[in-house]
């Protein structure tokens, strides 16, 4: 998709497509819906008179409604679409929806028009972003695939609008949205296709093209580096795990802070010898979305350049029942010498994360931040709507929610108290990798991890829920989602302001 800003008078520009975001800004008590346009300019209150007076259009979220040949426009088509609040959250989902409208109608190229009364950059980013994300489908190995791709996607605003915020704001929202789909096509891909050996590549290309350091390793720096809770999940599978490593080191970075991004890169998790029912189990191809965010941050990070030196790992591997999988009982020594047993060995998550951190640690890093589809306790706990965050940090939470607060992702803090600490304790080793039962499985795994971040600064984000999407959303399709990576971006973003 190419991205370009026209200053135009809405009325004089040629497109097939126009898009004017809609406020309903009806009184609860009002039979009619009252909408406000949130672009204004002359003609446009004529054109849209008669469906606005007609009541039949209320603005809803997302809710569309097309005009051809409106009157007084030299554009073939507006599409009004809802937000139902003005926040950039609304904005950025309704230009996914306008984008999702054009696709399958044959239109390659829309015209959205910079929505007023947001602040001029990060509307227009959203916009951006939304309508990259609203871009991508998930049926690419679909015989009968038609690639509805939008071509040219551009943003409007009249004269009085500053042309250098717009430009930043497609700029950057570009980067986030590419990168963003380029983690959700990483997910996207089957288990056959994204072996870890594979991710391991995809992000070695990405790391050329943007001219970021990358190593990817295998076994034998694995168990060099005594990665043994590592190795425990990856001796169980054929296919070789992979250690990647990208690295992010501007000049002007200074020596503190260093940031650390570790991601869960199971590219397929049947649960190993405590094995999965075989019910849904072909969705645990997705259980390497934490990683797939750390690569797609990593591809953010090395184009918007904060002046911060960052570090990616992502730990990848199968998790698979085998004649050398690890077995219920085993004891595992992690690279920071702590002792775990293995109870379950479908909380293997937890276990690359534990010397994914501590390899963080080891290179560097000062603050910590992983992701990772970690547990269904997080799911039954948050729902599909926010995915879970824990913190040993206060000052590194803040940076977080200011960062959640610009990228409109969700999060709900969950706890992390020292009283939950005997969940893991193990009476053969320093800790089991599950809890003693089943209450507050997110918790206890984030116990768990929280004593491979030990006293750096760190926050754990569980996105079992929302790394997926069942269902197609008016503004998203269904699939992969890429979730946490434009937050974890804006985070390492706000250590360089
Ligand atoms: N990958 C799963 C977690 C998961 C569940 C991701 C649902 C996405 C959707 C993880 O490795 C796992 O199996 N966790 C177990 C932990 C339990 C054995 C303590 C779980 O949540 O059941
Ligand atoms: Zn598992
Ligand atoms: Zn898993």
């Amino acid at each position: 998709m190419q991205t370009k800003f026209i200053s135009a008078k809405l009325d004089r520009l040629s497109s097939p497509l126009l898009v004017i975001f809609a406020l309903d800004s009806a009184e609860k008590k009002q039979t009619k819906p009252a909408v406000k346009l949130l672009t204004t300019g002359g003609p446009l209150a004529k054109a849209t008179a008669p469906i606005l007076n007609s009541g039949e259009y209320a603005a809803g979220s997302c809710e569309t409604v097309l005009l051809h040949q409106p009157d007084g426009f030299k554009a073939e088509r507006i599409l009004l679409v809802g937000v139902a609040k003005l926040t950039a959250a609304e904005v950025r989902k309704a230009a996914g929806a306008a984008v999702r409208f054009a696709k399958p109608r044959k239109l390659r190229e829309l015209t959205i028009a910079i929505p007023e009364g947001l602040d001029t950059l990060a509307a227009t980013k959203a916009v951006v972003e939304g309508a990259y994300i609203g871009d991508f489908d998930s049926d690419t190995y679909r015989s009968d695939r038609k690639d509805q791709s939008i071509e040219q996607l551009s943003v409007v605003a009249g004269n009085g609008a500053n042309p250098a915020a717009i430009e930043a704001g497609v700029q950057e929202g570009v980067i986030l949205g590419e990168a963003q789909n380029f983690a959700r096509a990483l997910i996207n891909e089957p288990g056959n296709v994204m072996t870890p050996t594979v991710l391991g590549q995809k992000a070695a290309e990405m790391c050329r093209q943007y001219g970021l350091q990358c190593e990817v390793y295998g076994a034998d720096k694995i168990k060099e580096l005594k990665m043994g809770a590592f190795w425990g999940v990856a001796k169980g599978s054929e296919e070789p795990p992979a250690l990647i490593v990208m690295t992010y080191e501007p000049k002007k970075a200074p020596a503190s802070p260093v940031l650390g991004l570790v991601g869960k890169g199971i590219t397929f998790d049947t649960g190993g010898i405590s094995i999965k029912p075989a019910d849904g189990m072909e969705k645990m191809k997705y259980d390497m979305a934490g990683g797939a965010a750390m690569i797609g941050a990593m591809q953010a990070i090395a184009q918007l350049k904060p002046a911060v030196k960052v570090i990616g790992i992502v730990c990848a591997t199968e998790n698979m029942p085998s004649g050398s999988a690890m077995k219920p009982g085993d004891v595992l020594i992690a690279m920071s010498g702590k002792s775990i047993e293995v109870v379950n060995t479908d909380a293997e998550g937890r276990l690359v994360l534990a010397d994914g951190l501590a390899y963080a640690r080891q290179l560097g890093a000062t603050h910590l931040i992983d992701a990772a589809t970690l547990t269904g306790a997080c799911v039954v706990a948050l729902g599909q709507v926010n995915a879970g965050c824990f913190t040993n940090d206060e000052d590194a939470y803040r940076h977080f929610t200011g960062a959640a607060e610009i990228s409109g992702e969700r999060f709900w803090r969950l706890p992390l108290e020292d009283d939950y600490k005997d969940q893991i304790k193990s009476s053969i080793a320093d800790i089991m990798n599950t809890g003693v039962n089943r209450y507050g499985g997110a918790t206890n795994a984030a116990m768990f991890l929280k004593e491979f971040a030990e006293d750096t600064p760190w926050i754990h984000l569980d996105i079992a829920g929302l790394a997926w999407s069942d269902d197609a959303k008016p503004w998203m399709a269904k699939g992969p989602s890429g979730i946490a990576m434009r937050t974890i971006t804006e985070w390492v973003r706000s250590y360089a302001k």
